[in-house]
């Protein structure tokens, strides 16, 4: 039987921290602000959208939300971008994905100025995460770490397994994991004896978008198991890309969907808010 890792609990001291900062800043005249932009009404990122909402109020941070219909064009949607770029009230810019055929995404990425991008989506951070030396990290692959750091199982020179490879979780996860000197393989939709690869994992992390995907023959005896996925089944229930209920029987530790990753990524992205607006106001971190 596993250890559970405890997403809520582990966020709620990361979001006490924050507001702890945030109040010291507020005490020198500074104040912290999010700007969430929601294109459209896609119930999911209704729920996002919502909760970064409430955790920004818990953490002592402004949040400014801009609802905008599922017809809006690209153009005014950069124009919106733009205009929250030069607001100095707005630290932070997250653009809720995904967006709307009409609208390139990559397109929105690049036009977010990198020093209020706490996704860490635009190119300029991506290639500063890459070489080692950045100023955010990417919200739900460093919320995986500070998960996997609650056990006390070190990452150095243990076999990691990530399965996925998009570019907001599965691509920078391995990154995250290969610069603290973890052993990182990153399988896919394309990976021969992904059963094989998977049950040599000291450290496997799920973000793979399908419920109940990994299953307890792919899962050593003993491992972290991340579970990165939040699948809706159909009759509404929540659930992870791991079959919880038999990998929780061999994994030594294990994330709950929901209660694991998620409350993380919103954690994260608290932090990443408080760091840029310290930038921004060139106050040591
Ligand atoms: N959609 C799903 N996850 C995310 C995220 O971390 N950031 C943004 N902006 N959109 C998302």
């Amino acid at each position: 039987m596993s250890n559970l890792i405890d997403g809520k609990q582990i966020s709620a001291q990361v979001k006490e921290q924050v507001a702890r900062e945030t109040a010291a800043l507020r005490e020198k005249g500074i104040t912290v602000g999010l700007a969430v932009v929601i294109v459209g009404d896609d119930p999911a990122s209704r729920i996002y959208v919502n909760n970064k909402k409430r955790a920004c109020e818990t953490c002592g941070i402004q949040s400014f939300e801009y609802a905008l219909p599922g017809t809006t064009s690209e153009a005014k949607l950069l124009e919106l971008v733009e205009k929250l770029n030069g607001d100095p009230a707005v630290n932070g810019i997250l653009v809720q994905l995904p967006l709307p055929k009409q609208i390139s995404e990559q397109k929105v990425i690049a036009a977010i100025s990198p020093e209020k991008d706490v996704d860490a989506f635009h190119a300029v951070n991506v290639g500063k995460i890459m070489i080692g030396d950045y100023d955010f990290l990417p919200c739900t692959p460093a919320g995986c770490l500070t998960l996997i750091d609650s056990t006390g199982v070190s990452i150095e020179g243990k076999r990691c397994v990530v399965i996925g490879r998009s570019n907001i979780v599965g691509k920078p996860m391995a990154m995250l994991l290969l610069h603290r000197n973890g052993t990182v393989t990153i399988c896919h939709s394309r990976t021969q004896d992904l059963k094989e690869i998977c049950r040599e994992a000291d450290i496997l992390v799920a973000a793979v978008g399908k419920a109940n995907f990994v299953t307890a023959d792919m899962v050593k005896e003993g491992a972290v198991v991340i579970d990165v996925g939040m699948n809706r089944l159909e009759n509404g229930k929540l659930c992870g890309d791991v079959d919880f209920e038999a990998v929780r029987e061999k994994a030594g530790w294990i994330t709950p969907v929901p209660g694991g990753v998620g409350p993380m990524t919103i954690a994260t992205l608290m932090r990443n808010t408080l760091s840029a607006a310290k930038l921004q106001n060139q106050v040591k971190a």
